[in-house]
């Protein structure tokens, strides 16, 4: 089978490289739920247990509840018993709630202000956003950001960033939950391993995972 290799990371799409790997095991290959889990899963489960140390009863802010990290984290805060208020456009109001956000910020339209405090921040922005955020947090709580060091910190509160590690027990879970239901996935687009250059260099915005299939 053929697989990308990245030769050169600071290269982008020109740093990466098309060659032959020996087929791996059938049992292993995931399916196209589960290629587009791992990193999205994880990060969401990470962010929110792990660094935000979130707790059934909490409520936690969820950046970006539309899209690929921010669905998984408001799935998962959900299940967890925490009460959750995603963000994103306007556009995005129903799939974030569908996705279990239970309140909606229309960060183009509403004042992010307006939602007074919680006890977890899940920043998947920073910038103008992810610092106004901090002032959210309650005595206690915690901002937590993929997006880099943080800008403003909770006046009382912790500022956490993190990029995210791969953890065999965390998947393990996430993937359990994704087979019986529990989870679903943002898949965006989903191109062959021939379109994959492109597919990772749209022209237009692409919502959700980009999956590639290697297999036809
Ligand atoms: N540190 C880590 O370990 C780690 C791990 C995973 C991801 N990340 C980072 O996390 C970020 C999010 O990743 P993702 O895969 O979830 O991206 P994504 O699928 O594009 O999700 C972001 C969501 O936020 C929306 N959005 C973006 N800018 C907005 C704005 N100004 N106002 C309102 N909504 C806005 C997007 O809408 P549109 O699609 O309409 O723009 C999309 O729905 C990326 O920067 C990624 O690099 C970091």
């Amino acid at each position: 089978m053929k697989a990308i290799v990245v030769t050169d990371e600071a290269a982008g799409t020109a740093g990466m490289k098309l060659v032959e790997r020996p087929e791996p095991d059938a049992a292993r290959l995931a399916s196209l739920s589960g290629a587009s889990i791992a990193m999205t899963g994880l990060t969401a489960w990470q962010g929110l247990f792990e660094h935000g140390h979130l707790r059934a009863g909490q409520s936690v802010l969820v950046h970006g509840a539309a899209g690929a990290v921010g669905s998984m984290a408001a799935q998962l805060a959900r299940q967890a018993g925490a009460y959750v208020i995603g963000t994103g456009r306007a556009a995005h109001r129903q799939t974030a709630l569908d996705f279990g956000a239970q309140e909606f910020v229309d960060l183009e339209n509403d004042s992010l202000e307006d939602v007074g405090g919680v006890d977890l921040v899940f920043d998947v922005f920073g910038g103008d956003i992810g610092k106004r955020s901090a002032g959210l947090v309650r005595a206690g709580g915690t901002l937590v950001t993929v997006a880099g060091p943080p800008e403003a910190r909770p006046a009382d509160g912790l500022a956490v960033d993190f990029v995210v590690v791969s953890d065999r027990a965390q998947l393990s879970e996430i993937a359990q939950r994704v087979r019986d239901g529990r989870l679903r996935t943002n898949i965006g687009q989903i191109a062959t391993l021939d379109d994959a250059v492109a597919a990772f260099n749209p022209t237009e915005r692409v919502k959700g995972k980009t999956i590639i299939r290697v297999r036809p």
